[in-house]
């Protein structure tokens, strides 16, 4: 058992994190500003190895106590995704940056860090198949600010950094405003989904397969660390389209196209997850499972 700081937990991916760690017979604290609220974690609430912080990542008054005792850390509190980055650049660089440095100087010697990157370092990847030697050139607030944290993590001893493909999947911290989760919720709820980038060719990963990432990175640490893994599966490397159609295959719903947005990040790439996978690592959660269980999931959400 171990001890383990979540920053962030009470987000979309640190919900299911938590819930993860608990099961796999860890100690867990979660440090949290709680910028969108706390309910994801309410049903942990009980477990008597469950903790939570309120506190901000920046504030060396609220992270020094958080870490004291700790085994390892899982490092997700940031701004995040393209969209809320540019909404207050400022913000997403004192959080995702100076926040990161914050937890770095605070950290004691030997506490092991597990930091969430983002394939949104790549940028525009010319063409072939993007591995963690593809040289990474962000084009975001959020791919530059996460890039930058990154860098700086790696740097320090018994670290590991995890450049994740986009999330899908039920979260009791839900977001839908993540791709494969937008689109079944728009599908279902609206009955409507329309596709800008209809060829862009992303990469996703379930988020209990994200949780299973960290938990495989604490206990493989000594022979990972100081390093970056791409965290995904190149089965899951599909186009926009493609989504839109498995979510048709299994749900009635009118399907159009339309130049209503641009990605950023211009995420339009396939990537290598060999290195991870050379490990001993993969997902176990295929993208019908996700829309399935998707598709069960957002008749629970309230509106938006
Ligand atoms: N969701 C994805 O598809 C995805 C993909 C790749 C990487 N990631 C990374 O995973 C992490 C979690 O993403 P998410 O989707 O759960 O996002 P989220 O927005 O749902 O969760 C972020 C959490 O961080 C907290 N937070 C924000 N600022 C804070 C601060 N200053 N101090 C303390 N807590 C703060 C928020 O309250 C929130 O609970 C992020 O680091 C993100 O870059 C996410």
């Amino acid at each position: 058992m171990a001890n383990v700081l979540i920053t962030g937990g009470a987000g979309y991916v640190g919900a299911v994190v938590s819930g993860a760690f608990l099961d796999a017979g860890h100690r867990v604290t979660v440090l949290d500003s709680l910028v969108d609220g706390g309910y994801g974690l309410l049903g942990y609430v009980p477990h008597e190895r469950f903790r939570f912080l309120p506190g901000d990542v920046r504030d060396a008054r609220a992270v020094g106590p958080a870490l004291a005792g700790q085994d390892a850390i899982v490092h997700l509190a940031a701004v995040v995704g393209f969209g809320a980055c540019n909404a207050d650049p400022f913000r997403a660089t004192s959080v995702n940056v100076d926040g990161t440095r914050c937890l770095l100087d605070a950290r004691h010697p030997g506490q092991a860090l597990l930091y969430a990157s983002t394939g949104s370092v790549y940028g525009a990847v010319p063409g072939g198949l993007c591995h963690e030697g593809t040289e990474p050139a962000p084009l975001s607030v959020y791919g530059r600010t996460k890039l930058t944290a990154e860098r700086m993590v790696l740097q320090t001893r018994d670290a590991v950094a995890f450049r994740f493909a986009t999330a899908f999947g039920m979260s009791p911290r839900m977001r839908t405003d993540l791709l494969v989760n937008d689109f079944v919720y728009s599908a279902k709820r609206r009955g409507v989904i329309v596709v800008y980038e209809r060829a862009s060719r992303r990469t996703f990963i379930h988020v209990r397969d994200m949780a299973r990432a960290f938990l495989f990175g604490l206990e493989h640490l000594a022979g990972m660390a100081g390093e970056v893994y791409n965290a995904g599966a190149e089965r899951l490397n599909l186009t926009k389209d493609e989504i839109a159609h498995l979510i048709l295959a299994r749900h009635p719903f009118f399907l159009t196209y339309g130049p209503i947005g641009i990605d950023e990040d211009r995420r339009d790439y396939q990537v290598s997850y060999a290195k991870l996978q050379g490990l001993g690592y993969d997902t176990t959660v295929e993208i019908e499972q996700g829309i399935d269980e998707l598709l069960r999931g957002v008749d629970l959400l309230p509106p938006p």
